[in-house]
């Protein structure tokens, strides 16, 4: 056997990521081109024109490093959300946000704490970074559990990580159920709010960033342009923290010119046109309700969701389901942490993909779950 380099044996030991698949490999596996990508929580309207009129404009310098500050983005999330420039922190995609957050509060030894079934990076970079992880599972009418959770807290995790719309499952917490979380934090940890589909939840719904900068506990909420703004592709989100000691280390912990160019120059845009992003948002509302509708029509329990997708349970195996919906070039993600593989999320794609969706399901002979 050829030697191997002595490598670090928590990244060693990670588990993969849970990553939708490929178009160019669906696209082969099914023998189809008409794909109907709904396992990434994509946009499927696409994004605002007025960012491919920035990309195609002089703001965009290709030859040029990016401003590794991130000072226009900074500045005009500042504008947006009201957060002091100086607690603002862009990552290449927030998931870069969580990866440096991990760096930033975690060593063997410490632990992070979050929920299952989980946003996997929630998971694989705090194992990473060495950290025993502690996962509090949903409730059986798919809610958080905030007895459980509050159990947790008070053994002083390092970091804890929540998604809020809840990736995978789709729920929101409530301001009470934010703030009884808020309440439980010890005083050196660090709460993180992933607030990724923040653009998706219901209306009067809490606004992470409020609640947290009222509470003083340390934290950090994290937002993306992958979603909502329908940047995926370009990798832009952003950490907006407690103070600017928070700021900088999250911000030590990052590669120094982490946000590519065009990145940069889309996600102003982006923000500059929020009536297209809030039209787009109203449109993926509405055509949820319609596969919800669908989907439970078939006799599949859907969880609730403040999202752009749908979690259901399959009443059996999920990737016996997926496997059948690839044959009729339908990619959906099969949930595969133990206690959940008869799970199935599906993101909501364009009207006649999502016909798709539920037309295949129905041909598939096991939705007959409780
Ligand atoms: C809860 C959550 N957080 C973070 C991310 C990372 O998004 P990005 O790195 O594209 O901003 C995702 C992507 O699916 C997500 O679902």
């Amino acid at each position: 056997m050829r030697d191997r380099p002595d490598f670090n044996p928590s990244v060693a030991a990670l588990p993969p990521y849970n990553a939708g698949m490929n178009v160019e490999v669906a696209r082969r596996l099914s023998g189809r081109q008409d794909i109907a990508r709904l396992a990434s929580n994509e946009n499927p309207d696409g994004c605002s024109p007025k960012v491919l009129e920035a990309l195609a404009s002089a703001a965009f310098e290709p030859a040029r490093y990016a401003d590794p500050a991130c000072t226009l983005l900074r500045e005009a999330i500042a504008r947006d959300t009201g957060a002091p420039i100086e607690t603002i922190v862009c990552g290449n995609g927030s998931e870069e946000m969580i990866a440096a957050i991990a760096r930033a509060t975690l060593t063997p030894g410490r632990t992070a704490l979050t929920v299952v079934p989980s946003f996997g990076l929630h998971e694989i970079e705090p194992l990473a970074a060495g950290a025993r992880v502690v996962k509090v599972p949903m409730t059986p009418a798919f809610g958080f559990d905030l007895d459980a959770l509050e159990a947790a807290l008070a053994k002083v995790p390092a970091v804890v990580f929540l998604s809020s719309p809840w990736n995978p499952v789709g729920p929101a917490l409530d301001r009470d159920g934010l703030r009884r979380l808020i309440a439980a934090t010890p005083p050196r940890t660090l709460f993180v709010l992933d607030e990724a589909y923040f653009e998706y939840a219901d209306e009067g719904g809490p606004d992470g960033i409020e609640v947290l900068r009222a509470s003083g506990i340390p934290h950090a909420v994290l937002r993306t342009f992958s979603k909502a703004y329908g940047l995926a592709g370009l990798r832009a989100g952003y950490a907006v923290c407690s103070d600017a000691e928070t700021a900088r280390v999250v911000a030590a912990a990052k590669t120094p010119f982490n946000v590519n160019a065009a990145a940069q120059v889309a996600a102003v845009a982006a923000l500059d046109d929020k009536a297209w992003m809030r039209a787009s948002v109203k449109r993926l509302k509405d055509e949820r309700a319609r596969v919800r509708d669908g989907l439970e029509g078939l006799g599949f329990r859907v969880a609730p969701s403040q999202t752009n997708f749908l979690f259901f349970d399959c009443g059996g195996d999920s990737a016996d389901f997926v496997a059948a919906l690839l044959k009729e070039g339908i990619i959906v993600k099969a949930w595969r942490e133990p206690g959940f593989t008869t799970y199935m999320r599906a993101t909501i794609g364009t009207p006649s993909e999502n016909d798709r969706l539920i037309v295949a399901l129905a041909a598939s002979d096991r939705h007959d779950c409780a």
